[in-house]
Protein backbone atom coordinates (compact mmCIF):
# COMPACT_ATOMS: atom_id res chain seq x y z
CA UNK A 1 0.00 0.00 0.00
CA UNK A 2 1.42 3.26 -0.91
CA UNK A 3 1.80 5.82 1.94
CA UNK A 4 -1.07 7.99 2.61
CA UNK A 5 -0.52 11.89 2.78
CA UNK A 6 -0.96 11.27 7.13
CA UNK A 7 1.66 8.07 7.01
CA UNK A 8 3.83 10.82 5.66
CA UNK A 9 3.17 13.55 7.88
CA UNK A 10 3.81 11.39 10.77
CA UNK A 11 7.04 10.06 9.44
CA UNK A 12 8.33 13.72 9.01
CA UNK A 13 7.16 14.32 12.01
CA UNK A 14 8.73 11.49 13.80
CA UNK A 15 12.03 12.29 12.18
CA UNK A 16 11.88 16.33 13.29
CA UNK A 17 12.03 15.08 16.78
CA UNK A 18 14.12 12.86 16.88
CA UNK A 19 16.36 15.73 15.32
CA UNK A 20 15.33 18.12 17.97
CA UNK A 21 15.99 15.47 21.06
CA UNK A 22 19.68 14.75 19.30
CA UNK A 23 20.39 17.99 18.79
CA UNK A 24 19.23 19.13 22.85
CA UNK A 25 21.27 16.10 24.62
CA UNK A 26 24.18 16.21 23.25
CA UNK A 27 25.61 11.99 22.81
CA UNK A 28 28.67 12.05 24.88
CA UNK A 29 27.82 14.94 27.36
CA UNK A 30 28.45 13.68 30.91
CA UNK A 31 27.57 15.43 34.29
CA UNK A 32 31.42 15.85 36.12
CA UNK A 33 31.30 14.17 39.66
CA UNK A 34 32.62 16.19 42.38
CA UNK A 35 34.83 13.73 44.18
CA UNK A 36 33.90 13.30 48.01
CA UNK A 37 37.11 13.60 49.74
CA UNK A 38 38.96 15.22 52.45
CA UNK A 39 41.33 17.32 50.99
CA UNK A 40 42.43 19.39 54.10
CA UNK A 41 46.04 17.41 54.73
CA UNK A 42 47.20 19.28 51.32
CA UNK A 43 49.24 22.02 52.03
CA UNK A 44 47.86 25.73 50.59
CA UNK A 45 49.01 26.51 47.12
CA UNK A 46 52.03 29.06 47.88
CA UNK A 47 51.07 30.36 43.93
CA UNK A 48 47.73 29.30 42.77
CA UNK A 49 48.72 30.07 39.16
CA UNK A 50 51.68 28.11 39.21
CA UNK A 51 52.66 25.57 36.48
CA UNK A 52 54.46 23.27 38.22
CA UNK A 53 52.76 20.56 40.29
CA UNK A 54 53.88 21.51 43.95
CA UNK A 55 52.69 18.16 45.08
CA UNK A 56 55.07 15.85 42.78
CA UNK A 57 56.03 12.85 44.68
CA UNK A 58 54.07 13.77 48.31
CA UNK A 59 52.83 10.64 49.71
CA UNK A 60 49.66 12.28 51.33
CA UNK A 61 48.59 14.33 48.20
CA UNK A 62 49.27 10.92 46.26
CA UNK A 63 46.43 9.01 48.44
CA UNK A 64 44.23 12.08 48.23
CA UNK A 65 44.22 12.50 44.62
CA UNK A 66 43.68 8.34 43.38
CA UNK A 67 40.81 8.52 45.77
CA UNK A 68 39.47 11.89 44.05
CA UNK A 69 40.63 10.29 40.46
CA UNK A 70 38.81 6.70 41.70
CA UNK A 71 35.75 8.90 42.12
CA UNK A 72 35.80 11.45 39.62
CA UNK A 73 37.62 10.10 36.22
CA UNK A 74 38.60 6.80 36.68
CA UNK A 75 34.14 5.87 35.15
CA UNK A 76 36.25 7.14 31.61
CA UNK A 77 40.27 6.73 32.33
CA UNK A 78 40.03 3.26 34.43
CA UNK A 79 40.70 2.62 37.77
CA UNK A 80 43.64 3.24 39.32
CA UNK A 81 44.20 4.95 36.26
CA UNK A 82 45.21 1.56 34.25
CA UNK A 83 43.52 2.69 30.94
CA UNK A 84 43.74 -0.79 28.99
CA UNK A 85 40.08 -1.15 28.94
CA UNK A 86 38.49 2.71 28.94
CA UNK A 87 37.09 4.24 26.16
CA UNK A 88 39.55 7.57 27.41
CA UNK A 89 43.22 7.87 26.48
CA UNK A 90 46.27 6.43 29.37
CA UNK A 91 46.84 9.32 31.85
CA UNK A 92 49.81 7.60 33.22
CA UNK A 93 51.97 8.54 29.83
CA UNK A 94 51.57 12.43 30.32
CA UNK A 95 55.00 13.55 31.13
CA UNK A 96 56.36 9.74 31.02
CA UNK A 97 59.33 10.42 28.88
CA UNK A 98 60.56 13.52 31.23
CA UNK A 99 61.98 10.73 33.19
CA UNK A 100 64.50 9.77 30.30
CA UNK A 101 65.64 12.97 30.57
CA UNK A 102 69.41 13.44 32.15
CA UNK A 103 69.84 16.87 32.04
CA UNK A 104 68.21 18.32 35.39
CA UNK A 105 66.91 21.45 33.68
CA UNK A 106 65.56 20.14 30.94
CA UNK A 107 63.99 17.58 33.27
CA UNK A 108 62.04 20.04 35.30
CA UNK A 109 60.87 21.89 31.76
CA UNK A 110 60.25 18.79 30.53
CA UNK A 111 57.76 17.72 33.83
CA UNK A 112 56.26 21.76 33.84
CA UNK A 113 55.10 21.10 30.31
CA UNK A 114 53.20 17.85 31.06
CA UNK A 115 51.81 19.78 34.16
CA UNK A 116 50.53 22.62 32.16
CA UNK A 117 48.89 20.83 29.82
CA UNK A 118 47.57 18.40 32.38
CA UNK A 119 45.79 21.27 34.60
CA UNK A 120 44.59 23.07 31.72
CA UNK A 121 43.21 19.99 29.93
CA UNK A 122 41.46 19.11 32.97
CA UNK A 123 40.25 22.54 33.41
CA UNK A 124 38.47 23.12 30.54
CA UNK A 125 37.49 19.79 29.16
CA UNK A 126 37.65 18.50 25.63
CA UNK A 127 35.09 19.71 23.80
CA UNK A 128 35.74 19.25 20.09
CA UNK A 129 32.93 20.19 17.04
CA UNK A 130 30.70 21.21 19.59
CA UNK A 131 31.07 17.72 21.01
CA UNK A 132 32.01 17.25 24.41
CA UNK A 133 34.27 14.45 25.24
CA UNK A 134 35.45 15.01 28.44
CA UNK A 135 33.70 17.74 30.34
CA UNK A 136 35.27 21.11 31.88
CA UNK A 137 36.27 20.30 35.81
CA UNK A 138 37.41 24.22 36.90
CA UNK A 139 34.11 24.86 38.34
CA UNK A 140 33.91 21.25 40.14
CA UNK A 141 37.96 20.58 41.34
CA UNK A 142 39.87 22.91 43.50
CA UNK A 143 43.38 23.61 41.98
CA UNK A 144 44.71 21.68 44.85
CA UNK A 145 42.77 18.96 44.08
CA UNK A 146 43.83 19.28 39.96
CA UNK A 147 47.69 18.66 41.44
CA UNK A 148 47.12 16.02 43.96
CA UNK A 149 45.35 13.65 41.06
CA UNK A 150 47.85 14.68 39.14
CA UNK A 151 50.36 13.29 41.60
CA UNK A 152 48.53 10.31 41.96
CA UNK A 153 48.29 9.80 38.33
CA UNK A 154 52.42 10.31 38.03
CA UNK A 155 53.41 7.55 40.48
CA UNK A 156 50.08 5.13 38.87
CA UNK A 157 52.28 4.93 35.40
CA UNK A 158 55.33 3.29 37.32
CA UNK A 159 53.05 0.45 37.98
CA UNK A 160 52.72 -0.87 34.17
CA UNK A 161 55.34 -0.70 30.86
C1 LIG B 1 33.02 11.26 30.64
C2 LIG B 1 34.30 10.65 30.49
C3 LIG B 1 35.48 11.32 31.13
C4 LIG B 1 35.66 11.66 32.46
C5 LIG B 1 34.69 11.46 33.62
C6 LIG B 1 36.98 12.23 32.54
N1 LIG B 1 37.57 12.26 31.31
FE1 LIG B 1 39.41 12.96 30.85
N2 LIG B 1 39.09 12.56 28.88
C7 LIG B 1 38.02 11.89 28.38
C8 LIG B 1 38.20 11.68 26.95
C9 LIG B 1 37.24 10.94 26.01
C10 LIG B 1 39.42 12.27 26.62
C11 LIG B 1 40.07 12.36 25.23
C12 LIG B 1 39.40 13.48 24.48
C13 LIG B 1 40.01 13.77 23.15
O1 LIG B 1 41.23 13.95 23.06
O2 LIG B 1 39.23 13.84 22.21
C14 LIG B 1 39.97 12.80 27.86
C15 LIG B 1 41.18 13.45 27.96
C16 LIG B 1 41.79 13.81 29.14
C17 LIG B 1 43.11 14.39 29.26
C18 LIG B 1 44.06 14.64 28.09
C19 LIG B 1 44.69 13.29 27.77
C20 LIG B 1 45.68 13.29 26.63
O3 LIG B 1 46.32 12.23 26.45
O4 LIG B 1 45.81 14.27 25.93
C21 LIG B 1 43.35 14.60 30.58
C22 LIG B 1 44.60 15.19 31.20
C23 LIG B 1 42.18 14.15 31.30
N3 LIG B 1 41.26 13.69 30.40
C24 LIG B 1 42.06 14.16 32.68
C25 LIG B 1 40.90 13.78 33.37
C26 LIG B 1 40.77 13.85 34.80
C27 LIG B 1 41.85 14.28 35.77
C28 LIG B 1 39.48 13.46 35.10
C29 LIG B 1 38.81 13.43 36.44
C30 LIG B 1 38.83 14.65 37.21
C31 LIG B 1 38.85 13.12 33.83
N4 LIG B 1 39.74 13.31 32.82
C32 LIG B 1 37.54 12.66 33.73
C33 LIG B 1 36.91 11.48 29.08
C34 LIG B 1 36.69 11.69 30.42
Amino acid sequence: MPPTPTHHARRLAAIGLFCASALMAPAHATTPRAPEVDSSALAPLANPEGETNPYRNDPRAIAIGRDAFNQSCASCHGVDADASRSPAPDLRRIGRICARVPEPDLKRRCLTDADVYFRSTVEKGKIKLGIEHMPPWKDILPTELIWAIRSFVETAQGQRR
